[in-house]
């Protein structure tokens, strides 16, 4: 095994539905208001209506484009998902499809920290030998919503982002922290044919936690300090959340990459929509320090520290 091969992110793309629901709307039917959900969370509206596969199709499409490359170059794509249209196959197997990728294809479900577990196994698979990973983010939250439900309702919708991973000689992942608590799986879960339950309150302190430790503990394999960090790349979950974490990892919170306004929580799609819209708006540039972090149902979480490459 080279010791110097790594993976590299060379292209990144992301998608969301047309169709818009804002605040506004939502507190035509449900005891809520604009200005409540705005100063509680950040949100401003979502987008409701995708389809997981399809959403996680165009990402892929936009990724591969970015990268200069096509279905036939990925050895591997991974969708991060908790809301793939059939029990099975997995959403992956229809992006294979539709992609027509030459290689592997899975679902990885671990909820909104699945992106960051996908990109930190991706680069394993890279190391071990493949050239080209595609890795997906992507949920379609708003068939699984209780729309009667304010405390759930307020905060999810459906997106997408991609990245592929290519390997290279100089890596991009300097440090990661990979974690999860099963005895917390009751504050945040979806049965068969059922709607999303949650116990935002302790999810919120579980969070917060749960990212202090493992972004520290990221930032402490890679070598890096906090001040170092060009970039925090977070799970979109709660403006709040994000203000309390980088308070407490001593970030401004104006490094925090933040698209929840308009996407609210996409779940598994929401570093990789952000980490996009960052790099689509030229904000990320050659150099910089990325730090990804993504927490969420299992309680799971993950971290990770990426040196941008051109
Ligand atoms: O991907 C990870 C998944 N989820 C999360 O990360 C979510 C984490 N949790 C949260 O984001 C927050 O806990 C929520 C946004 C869900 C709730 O915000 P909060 O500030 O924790 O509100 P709360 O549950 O402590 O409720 C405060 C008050 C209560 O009223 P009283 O008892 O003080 O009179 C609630 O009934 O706000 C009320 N409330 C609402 N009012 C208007 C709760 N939800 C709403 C609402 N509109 N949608």
């Amino acid at each position: 095994m080279n010791p110097l091969r790594g993976a590299r992110i060379s292209g990144t793309g992301s998608d969301l539905p047309d169709k818009i629901l804002s605040n506004a709307e939502l507190a035509e039917t449900l005891d809520t208001s604009d200005a409540w959900i705005r100063e509680r969370t950040g949100i401003e509206r979502r987008h409701v209506g995708g389809s997981t596969a399809t959403m996680a199709t165009n990402a892929g499409r936009r990724a591969l484009d970015a990268a200069g490359l096509t279905g036939v170059d990925i050895d591997l794509v991974i969708v991060a998902t908790t809301s793939a249209e059939q029990m099975m196959p997995g959403a992956a197997a229809v992006v294979h499809a539709e992609l027509e990728i030459r290689g592997g294809a899975h679902d990885l479900n671990a909820a909104c920290s699945g992106f960051v577990y996908g990109l930190i196994e991706a680069d394993s698979m890279i190391v071990a030998g493949l050239d080209h990973v595609l890795v997906i983010g992507s949920d379609a939250l708003s068939p699984w919503t209780d729309w009667t439900d304010r405390s759930t309702a307020i905060l999810f919708g459906d997106g997408a982002g991609a990245v592929v991973m290519s390997a290279c000689d100089e890596p991009s992942l300097l440090g990661w922290d990979i974690g999860a608590d099963g005895t917390a799986r009751h504050i945040l879960f979806t049965d068969h044919n059922d709607t999303i339950k949650m116990d935002g309150r302790e999810v919120f302190r579980k969070a917060v936690r749960a990212v202090m430790e493992s972004a520290g503990a990221a930032m402490d394999n890679a070598g890096v300090e906090p001040e170092e960090i060009t970039w925090l790349i977070p799970h979109q979950a709660n403006t709040r959340i994000v203000d309390s974490i980088c308070e407490k990892l001593g970030i401004d919170t104006d490094k925090a990459v933040m698209v929840i306004a308009e996407t609210g929580n996409t779940s598994a799609g929401s570093v990789p929509l952000a980490l996009h819209a960052a790099v689509d708006d030229g904000r990320i540039k050659p150099g910089d320090l990325l730090l990804l972090a993504g927490f969420g149902s299992g309680m799971s979480w993950a971290s990770a520290v990426v040196r941008w490459q051109e």
